[in-house]
């Protein structure tokens, strides 16, 4: 995970940017750098590695200057190297950047037409020059910089300062937070509440669209549609910092909304955007398996369920998902051919534990997708793949879904590359579909927030609530009903669309609400069957689909309508209303989401 630090200060900028940076390394990172006014001035000094490598370069080369920019920068577009290493220069700016620009390609076509020269791989510098050619058209400073967010796309952070402008620093957030912070004749400008700990405890957070001009006397914050706003400002211990709710009421609902960094910066470790290709973070063969054994438990079992779809049906791996707690007590007929995989958030969970520790005794491989690098699962798996979800405070696990399900996602791709099911040309495909997850889960969380309010309070009158997928969004359908359950303790089930008819119909009346979980996929014609077999019988469907879907609901079930993505993404797209509707209906009713009764976070017994 990248970080971002801006000063607009009174005393030696250098020295309190490499303070920030220290304090954002829990983050993850392969470079650093800084930049600064000095002398009227633009100037910078990067290095490839750690912050005491940049204190290296700065005791050669200090920076004497009081406004600058600092970043860590976890490579997504072009290697870890200095030339890559933020910030990234065009002109008159000075750019940091953390997130993805999906059109950074054809916009860096469209520059070097204008005759524009790149001295990097990143898709950063592209912004950087597109503010810079404002500038040049005579834009005024923060003209220049809205004009640049008009043209990209993607899920972003972003930090700039502009030469000739020592008392300014501009900065953007879509899909990844930002945060200014107040001090007495200085502001700042950082990645989270702990970059600008150090300096001040009075911060805003900057909300999804918002862009932000500080000086030396405040902010002038913009909304997306370039209005100003106001953004409270909150005293946060320097402390809580790293645990902090920003302008949300609950952990998960932060969480929630944290889902696009957290997908992002999971993304950082499993593909090369530049390159277009997947792969297991420090290489693994898929051809020395013929099996995939996924062990876990709740939603990190569900998370598997919906990826064993995409791994089969993409490289052709015979894969099983199991509760951790039932796989060892059947004496499974494993072979050394095969890869016991676990998926954990916490990587604690006394059952998945036991069962790799098992699979470990009868000589298979291990691996372990985990959301915390430092537990037990992390070090006792042969090959650990990370999760960047950052912590997850609440009990009930979102974000570290999306993120197991974006890893797995990514595993996928790299298997059926490995596996020869799919060409180099097919892999480029599927990296750049997954590559704007991101971008459409900042979408669709603000697209169905209001939508899922109303049916919120219906479902949260209901006893019994029974939710249907197909495929994989049969594990969707599970995973919708465990939050329900822990968010709300209301019951409910998630089945197999096509199993209701099998039995749980029964239950089906008009006091009992469906939700269909549909994408308008290969799936959505038979779903729509079961849809009709609920009507049939007075149910109350509630419909989750995408806009072409919606075009096709029965005339009286409710729809929930979230943005059309590729099939290889929408369990993570489709994730967010059912989180959402929980995490609505658990409010209502006045649980404690944050830590509901009876629940830990992490269950560290058998
Ligand atoms: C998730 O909402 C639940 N709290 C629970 O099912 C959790 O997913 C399960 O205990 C596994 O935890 P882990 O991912 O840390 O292994």
């Amino acid at each position: 995970m990248c970080g971002i630090i801006g000063i607009v200060g009174v005393g030696p900028v250098a020295p309190r940017v490499v303070e920030s940076l220290r304090r954002l390394e829990y983050r993850g990172y392969d470079s650093a750098g800084i930049a600064a006014h000095v002398g009227g001035r633009l100037d910078r000094r990067r290095a490839k590695g750690k912050i005491r490598d940049l204190e290296a370069v700065l005791a050669e080369e200090p920076l004497h200057a009081t406004t600058g920019l600092g970043h860590t920068r976890w490579a997504t577009h072009g290697a870890p190297s200095v030339r890559n290493a933020h910030p990234q220069k065009s002109g008159r700016v000075m750019l940091v950047h953390n997130g993805i620009i999906e059109n950074f390609a054809a916009l860096k076509a469209e520059l070097k037409a204008m005759g524009r020269e790149f001295e990097s791989e990143t898709d950063t510098e592209v912004v950087a020059q597109l503010i810079d050619v404002g500038l040049e058209a005579g834009k005024a400073p923060i003209d220049a910089f809205k004009a640049a967010l008009g043209r990209i796309s993607g899920a972003y952070a972003l930090g700039a300062l502009i030469e000739g402008h020592e008392n300014l620093i501009l900065g953007a957030r879509r899909g990844s937070p930002l945060v200014v912070g107040y001090g007495e004749g200085e502001m700042f400008l950082g990645s989270d509440a702990l970059a600008v700990g150090p300096f001040t405890h009075r911060i805003s957070y900057l909300d999804e669209g918002d862009f932000v001009a500080i000086d030396h006397h405040g902010a002038r914050i913009f909304d997306a549609s370039g209005q100003p706003v106001e953004r409270a400002i909150r005293a946060v211990s320097a402390s809580a910092a790293l645990v902090e709710k920003g302008n949300y009421r609950h952990f998960m609902e932060k969480e929630i909304h944290d889902q696009p960094d957290a997908c992002q910066h999971t993304l950082s470790a499993y593909l090369d955007p530049i390159a277009g290709v997947a792969a297991a973070p420090e290489g693994f063969d898929f051809t020395t398996i013929d099996r995939l054994q996924i062990l876990a438990c709740g939603t990190a079992y569900y998370a598997g369920l919906v990826a064993r779809y995409l791994i089969e049906d993409l490289a052709g791996l015979p894969t099983d998902v199991e509760v951790a707690s039932e796989f060892r007590y059947r004496n499974p007929a494993v072979a050394p051919s095969t890869l016991a995989l676990a998926v954990s958030q916490s990587g604690e969970t006394a059952d998945t534990l036991a069962a790799l520790r098992w699979c470990k005794a009868k000589g298979l491989r291990t691996a372990a997708i985990v959301n915390a690098p430092e537990s037990t699962m992390s070090r006792e798996v042969d090959l650990l793949w990370p999760t960047h979800a950052g912590p997850e405070v609440c009990v009930l696990s979102t974000k570290a879904f999306t993120a197991q399900v974006t890893a797995l996602t990514a595993l996928g791709i790299a298997a059926a590359r490995a596996r020869a099911r799919i060409d180099a040309e097919e892999e480029k495909r599927l990296v750049e579909v997954l590559l704007e997850a991101p971008r459409l889960l900042s979408e669709a969380l603000e697209a169905v927030e209001d939508q899922v309010r109303p049916i919120a309070l219906d479902v949260s009158r209901a006893r019994d609530v029974l939710y249907l997928g197909r495929g994989p969004m049969f594990g969707l359908a599970l995973e919708g009903a465990l939050k329900l359950k822990e968010g709300s303790y209301i019951h409910a089930e998630g089945y197999a669309a096509g199993e209701m008819k099998h039995g749980p119909i029964a239950l089906i009346d008009e006091d009992t609400p469906v939700i269909v979980v549909a994408p308008s996929d290969h799936f959505f014609e038979k779903t729509m069957s079961n849809i009709s077999e609920v009507i049939a019988r007075n149910g109350s469907v509630i419909l989750v689909t995408d806009e072409r879907g919606a075009a096709h609901a029965p005339a009286n079930a409710k729809v929930v309508t979230v943005p059309e993505c590729d099939p290889l993404i929408a369990p993570l797209i489709f994730a967010t209303p059912l989180q959402l509707l929980a995490y609505q209906v658990g409010v209502s009713k006045g649980a404690d989401v944050d830590q509901p009764r009876n629940l830990a976070k992490s269950v560290t017994v058998e």
